[in-house]
């Protein structure tokens, strides 16, 4: 039939097609691995309790078969200003088109993974759900909205749902199950849940003396874990919480560092459970909320009901500056061990573009780090990853593994040129893919845009640029070092200067990358390459969007912003 026509139709096994009708769908669409985490859980589930199963991610799913599905669930997380995953667009964008069907023999339920610290929390999730139910399919279970610490949430949805798809789907011990489209990715014994202890080779400031930042080359040891990553992963980090910080919280809530307290199943010290278990330098809305009804400060309060106030609260904000500028001593409350613990989130760990690759530098990795750092009534705040990694000596444990990024590829074809946008730490793993290339012995043509505040203290691996460069192992670079004159020049101005010979490299097939900031930066990135399409390609600024829009999913575009 048809489907065999259609380019995904090869990745779903003849058997899950035919059995669709009986079949249990999962799909998965999230930018970082936790929602093929999540959806791979429940699949593994469904399939012990007889379901056969077809688990997918989106972006390998053809769309063409929705119309036969009884079942289908979904995992989906949300970016950025409340954007679809790459792997998710398509499926995203089809549902709301016109050329969606009607579902009306489908039951569904949509768990949308998300991050309450932003405005458009879960909001792929909701419009899944949406859109789903427009089209007829009938709800499975109210939406379920995770927040970062999704595993509880996610247990119980998969329980919630499985009994409620008993009715609809027969099992049978003999189940056809098809999970070959969901691909091992990164797959090593080691896990985001149980990470490898790595030792950190050498910690270094590569920002000069007088720089406004401070940005560390940080090198890691993966000795024989066997871990092993490609150019264009992250390395998850976790870290523990810094102490001078710990004991101020300790401190300033009047609790004892030694008193034993319970998670889970462990039996730990508060102090422990503070430095080891809990976030304390990211806030979210609720713990602001919370803390404005104990405090009884009527600032907070008004302040913590102002989504956009929230929001930027929590960016300038951590809890050691709740405790400090919002007391509990102005209220009659004393807050208890336990009750602490519920309110603080579990520690989650940092993911860091990877700045090395394995045929370069074998079992190391190697990360760009920069330290967040600020000061707030006197109080020095740092990030807790950056400043955990920034504070390592030579021999420090570090807990990691890598999360693959498939949606950050060098292309496949060495001689494909490359155009890299990668102002600030967002170079990391463009040294990454020039280390790849290089070894390789790859011909394929190379252009790095760079940008940071100063070209004396902020060339982040300029001797190694020069170098590539030197070799013509790199054909171009273009640097904006935007506080060396009066005026800002950002990597969009540089861009756009080279209109005309950026815009002929897209035509002889270059893949264009941008990594760094998602809230400003990528955006006016893309705002320069529509222009470019416009001035020099001569096209409208609609089809300037189409023609980015067919790259992007040509996979000739590709975004790590953060
Ligand atoms: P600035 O801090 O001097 O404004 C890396 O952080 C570099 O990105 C810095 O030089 C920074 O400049 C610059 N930058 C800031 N905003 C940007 C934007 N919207 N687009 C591109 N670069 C930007």
């Amino acid at each position: 039939g048809y489907l065999a026509a259609t380019a995904n139709a090869g990745q779903l096994a003849p058997a899950a097609e035919a059995q669709t009708a009986q079949t249990v769908t999962i799909l998965y669409g999230s930018q970082t691995g936790n929602g093929r985490g999540v959806a791979k859980a429940l699949a593994d589930k469904a399939q012990a309790q007889g379901y056969a199963v077809n688990l997918a991610s989106m972006g390998e799913y053809n769309v063409r078969q929705l119309k036969q599905e009884t079942v289908l669930l979904l995992v989906v997380s949300t970016h950025g200003e409340g954007e679809a995953p790459d792997d998710a667009i398509e499926l995203h964008k089809f549902l709301a088109s016109k050329r969606a069907p009607k579902l009306d023999n489908l039951h569904y339920s949509v768990l949308a993974l998300g991050d309450s610290s932003y405005e458009f929390f879960c909001q792929t999730g909701k419009d899944f759900s949406t859109r789903l139910a427009l089209l007829g399919a009938k709800s499975l279970l109210p939406l379920v909205e995770c927040d970062v610490d999704y595993e509880a949430a996610a247990g119980q949805w998969h329980a919630d749902v499985l009994e409620a798809v008993k009715p609809l789907i027969e099992t049978s011990s003999a189940s056809v199950v098809s999970i070959g489209t969901a691909k091992a990715i990164g797959e090593s014994e080691f896990t985001k849940q149980n990470p490898y202890s790595a030792e950190v080779l050498a910690s270094q400031k590569i920002t000069g003396r007088g720089s406004d930042r401070d940005v560390r080359h940080v090198e890691i040891d993966l000795g024989d874990s066997g871990l092993s990553y490609q150019a264009g992963d992250a390395l998850g980090v976790w870290f523990s919480n810094n102490e001078v910080l710990v004991d101020e919280v300790l401190v300033g809530l009047s609790l004892a560092a030694d008193e034993l307290v319970t998670l889970g199943t462990e039996s730990l010290t508060l102090k422990q459970a503070l430095l080891e278990k809990k976030e304390l330098t990211q806030l979210y809305p609720g713990l602001v909320k919370a803390w404005a009804e104990l405090s009884g400060s009527a600032e907070l309060l008004a302040l913590s009901e102002d989504k956009e106030q929230v929001r930027h609260f929590i960016l300038k904000h951590q809890f050691a500056d709740l405790v400090a500028q919002y007391p509990l001593t102005n209220s009659a409350v004393t807050l208890s061990a336990a009750r602490l613990l519920e309110l603080l989130r579990p520690l989650t760990p940092r993911l860091y573009s990877i700045a090395s690759s394995q045929s370069e530098v074998e079992t190391e990795v190697h990360l760009t780090v920069a330290l967040v750092e600020d000061e707030r009534h006197g109080a020095a705040r740092f990030g807790g990853a950056s400043h955990f990694l920034a504070s390592a000596q030579e021999g420090t444990q570090v807990k990691v593994y890598v999360e693959s990024n498939k949606h950050f590829r060098l292309p496949e074809n060495p001689d494909t040129p490359v155009i890299m946008v990668g102002p600030g730490t967002g170079v990391a793993p463009f040294r990454a893919f020039m280390q790849e290339r290089v070894a390789q012995g790859i011909q394929g043509d190379s252009w790095l845009f760079f940008g940071n505040p100063h070209f004396e203290q902020d060339f982040l691996y300029q001797t190694e640029w020069q170098q590539y460069l030197k070799n013509g192992d790199l054909s171009r670079i273009d640097v904006a070092f935007s506080r060396d004159q009066a005026h800002k020049v950002y990597v969009q101005h540089r861009i756009k200067e080279q209109g005309q010979a950026l815009w002929q490299w897209l035509q002889n097939g270059a893949h264009l990358y941008i990594c760094g900031d998602a809230e400003r930066m990528a955006k006016d990135v893309h705002q320069a390459l529509i222009e470019v399409a416009v001035e020099v390609g001569g096209l409208d600024t609609e089809a300037a969007e189409a023609y980015f829009e067919t790259l992007r999913s040509d996979k000739r575009y590709q975004k790590d912003v953060y």
